[in-house]
This record gives C-alpha cells, structure tokens and sequence, in this order.
C-alpha cells in the first residue's frame, strides 16, 4: 500500500471512496453540487441494514466506492472507522485497482488517523513459514485532504511510526518460540537499540541475573536450554541530551516523570512441571506479547521524541520442563527479600515480573506499567476485546482509561481486593505464587508486593487482548498489537505533548467527531 496526501483529487485515481454513516456522507466537501445530489439520491435508495458498502457507483463520472462506517454496538465511532478503512483496503486489493482517491477534507484529525491506521493494518500480513508467499496487489491511496493538507500529512507520519511499532510487536508475537528464543528477542532488541536515536540497552544473562539476585527470571528459567534474560531499555526525552531528542529538548518540561514499561516475556509457556494440557498450549507462543508490545512501544516513543524519560524492562525466559526445572514447592528469595514458594510453575509470570518491577524501582521509576499475559482467569472475566487493568494510583488509571479510549483499546479496571491478600500467604515462605480463585485478581496481587514504595503503578492482564484466535476488528488469527498505541498515547500525554495532556485526568470525551456532523 502506498499513500499520498493531497489538496485535491489528482484525477488519476481508478476510483473514489465516500465514507457514510446512516445515510449521510461525511468528509466529502471536495464533491461538486451535482454530485451531492446523486449521493443523496443513492444513500435515500438504500435499505437499512449493515454494510452496504461497497458498490460501485458512478458518481462525478467516477466510480466510487460508499464505505459504511455506521457505528456498530460496542464499536467507537472512531474504531468503526478504522474498521471501514481497513474493508476497503481490502477490497481495493482484491480487486486489483490501482488508485483510489479517499475523500477526506471534512475529517477531524483523529478520524483522519484511524482511517489511516485501518489501510495500515490491512497492509499487515504474517507469511514467514508460508512456503510460498503470494504478493498482494498494492493499491495507491489518495488521500484527499484539502485545507488540512499539511496538518494532516504530520499525522500521517506519527501513524506511519505507530503501525511500525504495531508491525514489530505482530511480527515477534507471531513468530514460533523455537525461532523466538530469550537470545533471540535479545537480539532483535539490540538491532532496535543499533538503529534507534536515543534508545540504549543494557542486556542481563543467566550469570548475572543470578549474581544481583534477579532469581525469578532464574527461578522460571533455569528448567529450558535456553537461558533467560532481562533486558532494560531507555530513553531520556525530558533532557534533550544530544542529536536524537532535538526536537525533545525543544519541548522539554522541568519533568521529573520517569515512566518505566515492564513486560512479561515467557518466549514459551509449557507450564513447567504443572504441564499445560495440549489444547491451550499452542498460544503459548504469545506469552512474551507483554515484552514485545514494550519494545515496540518505546522504540515509537523514541522515534517520535517525546518530551519524556521513558525504559522498558523485557522479562524473557522460557518456562520448560528439564532436570533442572523448578520443582513445586520449591522456594526462592525474590529481589525485594520476600520469600516466595512456587506453589504452581505454570504462575512463572508474576515470578519474572518481581524482577521486572524491581528493576523499574531501581532505575528510579516514578510510575510503572506492566503488561503480561497473566492469567487464563482474565481471559475468562473480559474475552478478547477488554483487558482488565489493576492501579493503586486513580489518576494514572483514569489516564489508562482515556488513553485507551483515544486509541480504540479497551481497558476495564479491577479492584485490588485486599479481602483476597491473605490467601497469597505461604506456610513457610512469605508468599506463594497461587491465591484466592479470583485468579486475575491474585496475580495482581502478588504483582503488587513487589511495586517499589511511593511508585505509582498499574498491571495490564493482556491473556485475552494479545492474540486472536478468529479473526477480530482489522486483526487475523494471531497477535493484536494491543497496548503499543495506549503504551504511546500514554507517554504522550504524560509529556505535555498531547492536546489531551491538560484534561487528561477530567475523562472529557467530546474529543471525537468534533468537527463532524454524525
Ligand atoms: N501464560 C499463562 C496465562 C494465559 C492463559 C495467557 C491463556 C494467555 C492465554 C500463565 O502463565 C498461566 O498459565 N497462568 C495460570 C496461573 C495459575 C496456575 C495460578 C492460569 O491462569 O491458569
Ligand atoms: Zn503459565
Ligand atoms: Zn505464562
């Protein structure tokens, strides 16, 4: 897919695309008088009912394409969007037409981005281990953009620089645990840190887990042959040192915020010795989309020069069954000093994440998200649309909240119910990695007596978000990319470099089709 953004229609396009909602034609003020006409009269013929769109129609001699971006139950206007843009990228490939000029002058910014990021991920395939790859035909997109031209091919950038986080965590999420080893995510990330102004990375191995104490990575990963690692990246925007951040130190507040990223990056989940039965192990593949959607967020983060100190802790092990796996009931000393018996070695999220937050209160966060595919238990609560997310801070969580809203990502929030903080009580050790049967809220539990003191924080139970078994929205079978966007729209707002940044916190929704009539 290709994209160019005009004042215009070049004329050159095989065919124009109107997007409607109920009837009405939004975006659309390049069309002439006549046109309009003809419009009305075609949307005034339709019959009520989902997605009529689609057809071609001879309009202004050119035949043109209505999109239905009617909203649909439980779908944001600005998702439906994405999801219209994504059905006629589709469609225009299939149909092998080269050029199409979409109509957009009217369009707010936000809704010109979702549109954006639908062609995007229409454009997203995963064919590495097809043994033949077939090429799609690649459309050319006429974005039509009249006075907003300019503003609009600023936003086109930004979008271009968030697929491509979206991509990269797709892309490892997706790729086998055989070919995306702990070393392996090590090395793409050290690629990313080669080629990314700004990003540097301190890589930690087996021995030197071991050697500062970090024993939940080694605790998890001393059972497989291939070793476990915890990587830390960083950024400093909020300084503006050097080349990279330019623009950074340009924007630069007297922030003290230092917003540290911490993912759950199992490359494989057997289960350990508490063996996962045959069906849900599969998906197990995606058990590092935690660590995944950290990297790609802050390599975005840095691309985009946020005005931010911003790191990422990649938590990588592989959870097998060896002669050295950890054994049930087994006992380590966490980071903190807590004891902690391993009740159940297919719980070995949580157990790398004590490191991971530890790691983050050491680099002196000041505010700490995790995102971990945690528990089967969220999965069960939220299915696959909503991620449940805990918080012992409300204004970072009412920011998740909006965050997530601005980037059509849906978070619900759960409670940290102390009634159930007892049960994580071990016999012997000081805690146990199982407690109450409100798994999801467990695991959050447990997450929280490793946060580091006065740190605000918040966990993201991804299990259902991350990885898609049918396909879903603008996603195929496999990985999402959920959380890259929220990740960034959230350092964004913390930077003050967001029109969001003032009212953040007052969940003021009347961001959306502000300058469109619906
Ligand atoms: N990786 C799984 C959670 C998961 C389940 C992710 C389904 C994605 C889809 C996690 O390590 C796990 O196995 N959790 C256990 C914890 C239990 C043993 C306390 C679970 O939820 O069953
Ligand atoms: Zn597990
Ligand atoms: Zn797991």
């Amino acid at each position: 897919m290709k994209t160019n953004i005009v004042t215009s229609a070049s004329g050159k396009a095989n065919a124009s695309a109107l997007f409607f909602v109920k009837k009405s034609i939004q975006f659309s003020n390049v069309l002439s008088e006549e046109a309009e006409k003809q419009v009305e009269s075609v949307l005034n013929g339709m019959n009520e009912g989902p997605f009529e769109d689609l057809e071609f129609l001879e309009i202004d001699n050119q035949p043109t394409i209505f999109v239905d971006a009617a909203k649909e139950r439980g779908i944001s206007s600005l998702d439906h969007l994405r999801m219209a843009a994504y059905r006629l990228a589709k469609r225009a490939s299939k149909r092998q037409i080269p050029m199409v000029s979409i109509m957009l002058a009217d369009a707010a910014p936000e809704q010109f981005k979702s549109i954006l990021l639908g062609l995007h991920y229409a454009d997203y395939k995963f064919d590495a281990y097809k043994s033949k790859q077939k090429e799609a035909f690649q459309v050319t997109f006429e974005l039509v953009a009249g006075e907003h031209t300019a503003e609009f091919k600023k936003i086109a950038e930004v979008a271009a620089i968030e697929n491509k986080a979206i991509v990269l965590a797709k892309n490892l999420i997706n790729t086998s645990s055989s070919d995306l080893t702990p070393a392996e995510f090590v090395e793409n990330a050290n690629t990313i840190a080669k080629y990314t102004p700004g990003l540097s990375i301190k890589v930690r191995n087996m021995k030197q887990l071991e050697k500062e104490g970090f024993m939940g990575h080694v605790t998890v990963g001393k059972g497989s042959s291939h070793e476990p690692y915890m990587i830390t990246l960083s950024y400093d925007g909020s300084k503006g040192a050097g080349k990279a951040t330019k623009n950074a130190a340009k924007n630069a507040r007297t922030s003290s915020d230092h917003l540290v990223f911490v993912g759950k990056g199992l490359t494989f989940d057997t289960g350990g010795l508490c063996l996962k039965p045959p069906k849900s192990m599969p998906e197990m593949i995606s058990d590092m989309s935690g660590a995944a959607t950290v990297l790609a967020a802050i390599q975005a983060i840095a691309t985009l020069e946020l005005p931010i100190k911003v790191s990422a802790v990649c938590c990588l092990a592989e959870n097998a069954i060896g002669n050295k796996s950890v054994l049930p009931g087994d006992i380590f000393t966490a980071k903190n000093g807590k004891t902690v018996m391993v009740d159940n070695t297919d719980a070995e999220g949580r157990l790398v994440l004590s490191d991971g937050l530890a790691e983050a209160g050491l680099i002196g966060a000041t505010h700490i998200v995790d995102l971990a595919t945690l528990t089967g238990a969220m999965v069960r609560a939220l299915g696959y649309a909503v991620a449940g997310f805990f918080s012992n801070d409300d204004a970072l969580a009412l920011n998740v909240i909006n965050c997530g809203e601005a980037c059509c990502e849906k978070f619900w929030s759960m409670p940290l119910e102390e009634e159930y903080a007892d049960a994580l009580k071990d016999h012997f050790a000081d805690l146990k990695n199982t407690g109450s049967d409100a798994g999801a809220i467990a695991a959050a539990l447990f997450l929280q007596e490793f946060v580091p003191e006065n740190t605000a924080w918040t966990h993201w139970d991804i299990a259902g978000t991350a990885f898609v078994s049918k396909s879903w929205k603008y996603t195929d079978f496999g990985a999402t990319g959920f959380g890259v966007q929220t990740l960034i729209e959230l350092a964004r707002r913390m930077s003050g470099s967001s029109d969001e940044s003032e009212d953040a916190a007052n969940g003021d929704d009347n961001g959306e089709y502000a300058a469109v009539e619906v």
